[in-house]
């Protein structure tokens, strides 16, 4: 699945964000830089904050954290795809954030990163290409006590929960990205559609991971069975509750 993946996204690399901005366009009406802009106000970054940025791709979120808390702040982001972190690398130096961004090569779901080390950990658009239950566990382990979550995911409407909204909507992917794009981006994206959650799954989820003050914000889907936006927010529960 991983080679998938990789596959998949060293071919979109080039044109990744220009391809994310038409599909979050189309999907919810909303530019893809709004999307991340919003993901990183909603997260409310501290000054002097160390942040994780899973899944970083071209490092928009990272340079988006710079640009609202500039120089005080320390970001890694860490991706499984090195395509995706050499346009990361050609953003950062292009760009005239202070911040300090550091980019790693490994996966989220076993993070080479010590214990207890940051405040916050991100993800946008990518929780669906990862195993959501180990992911969790390694974020509740590099997290510090009390540290905060913040993710920018694609939440589904409760029809693809039926057994003809998966059979339709697996199909409907895996035809849509093989005529846009090829076999390994169709093949990742309809992997992704098992790890795609409702609004309310995601609570029970988080909650059962260990962490509290959960809070969803949506943005709906320009159609009616199509998924959504969810900006979630959570807490680590420290070890007394
Ligand atoms: C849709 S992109 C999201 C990129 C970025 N977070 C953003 O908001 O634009 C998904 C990213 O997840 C990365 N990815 C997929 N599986 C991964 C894994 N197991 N560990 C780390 N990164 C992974 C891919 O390489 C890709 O860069």
């Amino acid at each position: 699945m991983a080679d998938n993946i990789v596959k998949a996204f060293t071919e979109l690399a080039p044109r990744y964000e220009k391809t994310m901005d038409r599909e979050l366009r189309f999907m919810w009406g909303l530019p893809y830089r709004d999307f991340v802009n919003r993901l990183v106000q909603v997260a409310e970054v501290e000054e002097g904050s160390r942040i994780l940025d899973i899944a970083t791709g071209t490092a928009v979120i990272p340079l988006s954290i710079g640009a609202e808390v500039r120089d005080s702040v320390q970001v890694v982001g860490l991706d499984i795809t090195p395509a995706m972190l050499r346009q990361g690398m050609r953003n950062v130096r292009r760009a005239p954030s202070t911040a300090h961004i550091d980019l790693v090569c490994g996966s989220a779901m076993s993070v080479s990163l010590a214990d207890g080390v940051f405040d916050m950990v991100v993800c946008g658009l990518a929780m669906h290409h990862l195993n959501v239950a180990r992911t969790l566990s390694e974020i509740g382990r590099v997290l510090t006590e009390d540290g905060r979550l913040n993710l920018g995911v694609v939440g589904v409407p409760l029809f693809w929960r039926s057994w003809w909204g998966e059979k339709i909507v697996v199909a409907g992917i895996r035809a849509f990205y093989r005529f846009t794009h090829g076999g390994p981006r169709a093949q990742a994206e309809s992997d992704a559609f098992y790890n795609l959650h409702t609004g309310e799954e995601w609570r029970a989820i988080l909650s059962a991971s260990g962490f509290v003050d959960i809070e969803i914000t949506e943005i709906p889907s320009r159609f009616r069975w199509g998924p959504n936006a969810l900006f979630v927010k959570a807490r680590l529960a420290s070890p007394a509750q």
